[in-house]
């Protein structure tokens, strides 16, 4: 490998500069050229292709979004775009590439890798819904960031004695809810993949908690689910209990990455520059039982994430 070619993809994380920086400065390390893609796969498209060195990285560790810009590229998932893309790639002399980003972007390196441009991808969405990995990029500052969120939507809904139902992201999956329902101590977490609730049982949940003294509710409703305004408006006329709803959005995908999503970034970006250097193709780099490792693509795509149930019932048995 002459020339690593790294790009973002996808919704961008807290922690993509890190792993950037770490797939830029280990590659140098190795004697390798680094060329940043803008844009992601639509940037590869409209050749925004800039060459690397140690300094374009300098001062980035601590922000949070990506320095290279991110986009989502329906041109990407067609063969015509992927042949295209790899085209660009030898043209500009890149015969390594870094993609970073969610399970969609991994489509496009299995297809690069195919095409003859040595390619691995790393896990970079704050969803943490990579069945490979039990690591994100960019997931641990989001669900910091949701948790004090809703540490000061807690305030005031108690010292209103209102009841919140407060929205976080993760496209389908339910991990940012979870964890941040579990952080902040919420009395009811909704998660798609366990969507048995009824809302009969949160109403009754909420009389009861208000007979036992609490001043406040917390439920935490998974984007997944959604519906958190509408929602809001059954349950006051429910229970009587004012009732608002909070949609947190986009502020959990920004601001600066905390320690550990710049560390494992860092980690995960140096491991990908080094499997790459020495000659690996269509691998994902993962966290899995306290190491990181990498895995085949496809048998990266083909596994499967649960929310463990310990987990959940935890998470209502300290709601009590
Ligand atoms: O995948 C990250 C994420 O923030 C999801 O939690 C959310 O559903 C989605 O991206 C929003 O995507 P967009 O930036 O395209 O609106």
């Amino acid at each position: 490998i002459k020339t690593i070619g790294v790009l973002t993809s996808g919704g961008d994380a807290p922690g993509m500069n890190a792993a950037i920086r770490a797939v830029v400065r280990k590659a140098i390390c190795n004697g390798v050229k680094v060329k940043g893609i803008k844009k992601g796969y639509q940037g590869l498209l409209n050749e925004e292709i800039i060459d690397m060195d140690a300094r374009s990285v300098s001062d980035t560790i601590q922000k949070g979004g990506t320095i290279l810009g991110t986009a989502r590229c329906l041109e990407f998932k067609t063969e015509a775009g992927q042949k295209k893309g790899a085209e660009i790639c030898r043209r500009h002399g890149i015969d390594g590439l870094v993609v970073i980003g969610g399970d969609g972007s991994y489509r496009g390196a299995q297809a690069m890798s195919r095409l003859g441009i040595n390619t691995i991808g790393l896990p970079g969405t704050i969803d943490l819904d990579i069945a490979c990995t039990e690591y994100t990029i960019g997931f641990d500052t989001a669900v910091n960031t949701a948790m004090q969120a809703i540490d000061k939507v807690r305030d005031t809904s108690s010292s209103h004695e209102r009841c919140s139902i407060i929205e976080v992201m993760g496209r389908n999956a339910g991990y940012i809810a979870l964890w941040c329902g579990v952080g902040t101590g919420a009395e009811d977490i909704l998660l798609p993949e366990k969507y048995d609730y009824d809302e009969q049982q949160l109403i009754n949940n909420i009389i009861n908690n208000r007979k036992k003294g609490k001043t406040h509710h917390l439920i935490i409703n998974a984007e997944g689910i959604g519906h958190s305004t509408s929602m809001a408006k059954r349950i006051e006329a429910a229970t009587g209990v004012e009732t608002r709803a909070t949609i947190l959005g986009y502020m959990q995908r920004g601001g600066s990455p905390t320690c550990l999503d710049r560390y494992y970034a860092s980690i995960m970006g140096a491991y990908a520059a080094d499997i790459l250097c020495a000659g690996s193709s269509n691998r994902v780099v993962a966290y899995k039982h306290g190491e990181f490792v990498d895995y085949d693509i496809e048998e990266a795509l083909a596994m499967q994430k649960e929310i463990p149930e310990y987990h959940y019932q935890v998470s209502k048995a300290l709601a009590t």
